[in-house]
């Protein structure tokens, strides 16, 4: 996708064909800043600290920092897959990777692994900018019956799930840039997504560059703006969708479901086969859901009048503050999937029916 004008996927390789190059989606959307890793250690704190962030974009990554890490220690495999597994814990999409890597490499001579790690990864990012792509042709359909019945489509979004957070594309907004490129009247309404604002802040920007209209709302306003006919789909994206079809998402995304299901809002997940965790059935008692720090809800960090970048206090000294990052929807919720297969039911027959190999 582009930034002014450019073309650009949310991690790439350096000219000098080995360091990685991300964006600082810390500093996003006031300042568009390139980072350079060089060490598996860079790429685990890029993860950690949100440098980078998105389940497939977290994956991606991970698996270039397996590649930096063959390049000086291919001895240290085991130890290196284990730490970078470690760095997020609810987003499927890194165990994913980190497996794939652990698959090419282990039997491989010492001498081998790095040439092999760089090949892979390249694969799991073209893997991922294709699968995206074909999530937004298998999206695109829901929106253009929308707007063939109204003459135009109010899509409403939670947290980022856009071309920043996979290589390219993105889940839930692939779809929507479609729409836009095909010339339908599209709006979206895009939560802001406390405590890190990523709809404010990254889905905003994006959708801008991009050209397509959107409003940023408070993340309490989507249920009245439901009840009032102004929303006429819901699309989010996912962290790891279970095999019985429960969905983990960003905080705050099962409160949209439920009231998209009492306005009969149909309410859509939009995921790569590298989100399926078939391994659990019951996502709320399973998921692990990653615990952030309180900081992230007593603090707000935005751009002054005078162009500073600044955080500041918004709750006063002395209360505890509670941050988890990501809720589960019930399967019961959600009115389907959108798969780079195709759509399907959020119920473990149709997600058997469409990914077989994966029983
Ligand atoms: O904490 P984040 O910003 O990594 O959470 C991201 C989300 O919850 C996205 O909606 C999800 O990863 C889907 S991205 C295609």
């Amino acid at each position: 996708m582009k930034i002014n004008g450019i073309a650009y996927r949310s991690v790439w390789l350096d000219e000098d064909q080995w360091s990685v190059r991300i964006f600082d989606q810390t500093r996003l959307p006031w300042l568009v800043e390139q980072i350079r890793l060089t060490t598996w250690q860079e790429a685990a704190h890029a993860i950690r600290s949100m440098q980078v962030r998105g389940a497939p974009l977290i994956g991606a990554v991970a698996a270039y920092g397996v590649a930096l890490a063959m390049r000086t220690a291919p001895e240290a495999l085991d130890a290196v897959l284990e730490a970078l597994n470690e760095t997020r814990p609810t987003a499927i999409n890194l165990r994913w990777a980190l497996d794939r890597q652990r698959a090419r490499l282990h039997n491989l001579p010492i001498e081998a692994r790095a040439a092999a790690a760089y090949a892979e990864a390249a694969h799991i990012a073209d893997d991922d900018a294709e699968t995206c792509r074909r999530i937004g042709e298998n999206g695109l359909p829901l929106l253009q019956e929308i707007a063939a019945k109204k003459g135009r489509v109010n899509v409403l979004t939670h947290c980022n799930a856009g071309w920043l957070a996979t290589v390219d594309w993105g889940t839930a907004l692939a779809p929507i840039y479609m729409a836009h490129d095909a010339g339908l009247d599209i709006h979206v309404w895009v939560d802001e997504t406390r405590p890190r604002n990523q709809g404010a802040a990254l889905t905003a920007f994006e959708l801008g560059a991009h050209g397509v209209k959107h409003t940023v709302i408070a993340d309490n306003a989507g249920g009245h703006y439901m009840q009032h006919g102004e929303v006429d789909i819901v699309i989010v994206g996912t962290d790891r969708v279970t095999r019985t079809g429960d969905v983990a998402n960003k905080i705050g995304t099962y409160l949209k479901a439920l009231a998209a299901h009492d306005n009969g809002v149909p309410f859509w997940v939009a995921l790569p086969h590298s989100t399926l965790d078939m391994r659990v059935r019951d996502g709320v008692a399973e998921i692990p859901i990653e615990e952030r720090s309180g900081a992230e809800v007593t603090e707000m960090t935005g751009r002054t009048a005078d162009g500073r970048i600044e955080t500041v206090r918004v709750v006063a000294g002395g209360s505890a503050a509670a941050n988890p990052a990501f809720d589960v929807t019930p399967a019961r919720l959600v009115t389907g999937l959108i798969t780079e297969r195709g759509r399907c039911a959020a119920n473990e027959g149709a997600l058997l029916a469409m990914y077989p190999e994966k029983a």
